[in-house]
């Protein structure tokens, strides 16, 4: 027990000793209140505190600042209010001596000087009343006021009017006030409005929920303003799978170029199924991946170049000998063709337009003749229906044996040239044909489908 006493008593005696060493610093002293301003520390010794002399200090929290500088009187206050309102009295100012030591002893802190008022207060009088104010509400008890202005006369002096320059009185509209709508609690959030999202739609799946004007509801006579705000709530859904997407095909895009390069071609045109790409499990693109379209160069294609038939051979003659029918000379005859339909770049007709040979002129000469075997039968005729055939044997002449290759090209052959008369034994009593004409068998009747059906000659 005796220990800790003596603790307690060294202990206070410690604080006691701190707090009479130490004050509180400012940073600056004003002069024209006599207050310390910008606490700076406490527990300061005095002279670390005034080594500023702007600087201030408190002894302790309820005596007055004091300035750090040497004792100096402050400006003078501005003369206060005169003792009186009305004639003649006094009024005062007063300065004070700051700083550390005392000021200049026969100098004095308060002047007073004489003063007077050239009138003295007189009271005004009240104005009438003005209208009273509207109704402070627009339904059941209000308050309205009334005010009145201290005019009439107006008072002199500093006097006053005595009494309210206002007055207030309850009003009663004599109606019942509307009540207002508050909203009801939410209801529970709906189920989502959708099982899959669509990706890049604005379209987003949500959650709703409702909540009702009737917690109370507005009242409809006087009419109560309905609640304000929604009385709908969305929520996006979360957690939701992307929803399938189809297939769609994309643009046809030329595959190959046009099969040919002049005239109608086709050409291929390819699409994909990318636009879009079915994706999570949508279907895939239907209809045809390739197609083919007509093209048409737009140019004509070459045509080429065809020999018409050979003409007759012209006369076989020998130039510059008279005469070569039916003799052993050999002379020379011709015939031509023309490179017929050539067009638009197409390849001129292959060899020459004529054909030069060397010949022997038989023309109207008598020979020798000996009977053909029998021709082949000839066609029926008519080609339906009852028809005949024929086949002959002709008397051909006997060409006399004259050389091969001879006239004017000498390394080509000669041909006898010409109609001569061939003499034959008579056959049948004929000498330069014999005919014989049998019944085509089995034939076809006449109708309108003949031309598809294939009939035989025999
Ligand atoms: C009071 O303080 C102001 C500045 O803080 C100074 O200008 C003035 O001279 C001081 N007045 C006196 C009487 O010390
Ligand atoms: C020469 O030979 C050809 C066939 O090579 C023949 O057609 C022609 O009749 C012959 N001419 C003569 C004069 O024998």
């Amino acid at each position: 027990m005796v220990i800790q006493v003596s603790l307690l008593v060294s202990c206070f005696f410690a604080i006691h000793l701190s707090v009479s060493e130490g004050v509180s610093c400012y940073g600056t002293f004003d002069n024209s209140t006599g207050k310390c301003l910008d606490f700076i520390g406490d527990d300061v010794t005095e002279e670390d505190c005034c080594l500023n002399i702007k600087y201030g200090f408190k002894r302790s929290a309820n005596d007055p600042c004091e300035a750090c500088y040497p004792a100096e009187w402050s400006e003078w206050s501005p003369w206060q209010g005169c003792s009186v309102t009305c004639l003649e009295g006094v009024q005062q100012r007063r300065r004070e001596c700051y700083g550390q030591g005392s000021c200049e002893k026969d100098q004095t802190m308060l002047e007073t000087r004489s003063c007077t008022q050239d009138c003295c207060p007189q009271n005004g009088g009240w104005s009438n009343w003005l209208p009273w104010s509207a109704c402070s509400v627009t339904c059941s008890k209000g308050i309205m006021q009334r005010r009145r202005e201290c005019t009439n006369p107006a008072p002199q002096c500093g006097g006053t009017c005595h009494g309210n320059n206002q007055e207030t009185t309850v009003c009663d509209i004599n109606q019942v006030c509307p009540t207002h709508g508050e909203w009801g609690n939410w209801g529970s959030w709906s189920a989502c409005s959708a099982s899959c999202t669509k990706k890049g739609s604005s379209d987003v799946p949500k959650y709703l929920r409702y909540r009702q004007c009737n917690n109370p509801p507005p009242s409809s006579n006087p009419p109560g303003i309905f609640c304000p705000g929604l009385g709908q709530e969305e929520k996006a859904c979360s957690g939701l799978p992307p929803c399938p997407v189809d297939g769609g095909w994309g643009a046809w895009q030329k595959n190959d170029e046009c099969s040919v390069t002049c005239g109608i071609g086709v050409e291929t045109e390819r699409r994909e199924c990318n636009n879009p790409a079915p994706q999570h499990n949508g279907r895939e693109c239907v209809g045809a991946k390739i197609r083919t379209t007509v093209c048409n160069t737009g140019l004509h294609c070459p045509i080429d170049g065809r020999w018409s038939e050979w003409s007759e051979w012209t006369e076989c003659v020998r130039p510059l000998r008279d005469k070569i029918q039916c003799t052993k000379v050999a002379g020379q005859q011709k015939r031509t063709h023309l490179c017929e339909r050539k067009a638009y770049g197409g390849l001129a007709c292959k060899g020459l337009p004529t054909e030069i040979r060397n010949c022997y002129n038989t023309k109207g000469c008598i020979y020798q003749g000996t009977w053909s075997d029998w021709s082949d039968w000839s066609l029926c005729i008519p080609p339906c229906g009852k028809s005949e055939k024929t086949r002959q044997r002709l008397c051909k002449p006997i060409y006399p044996d004259y050389p091969n290759n001879t006239g004017i090209q000498r390394t080509s052959p000669t041909f006898f040239w010409g109609t001569p008369n061939a003499l034959c034994q008579a056959l049948d009593g004929q000498r330069r044909k014999v005919e014989e004409k049998a019944d085509c068998l089995n034939t076809l009747p006449c109708n309108a489908d003949m031309d598809s059906v294939s009939y035989n000659s025999g």
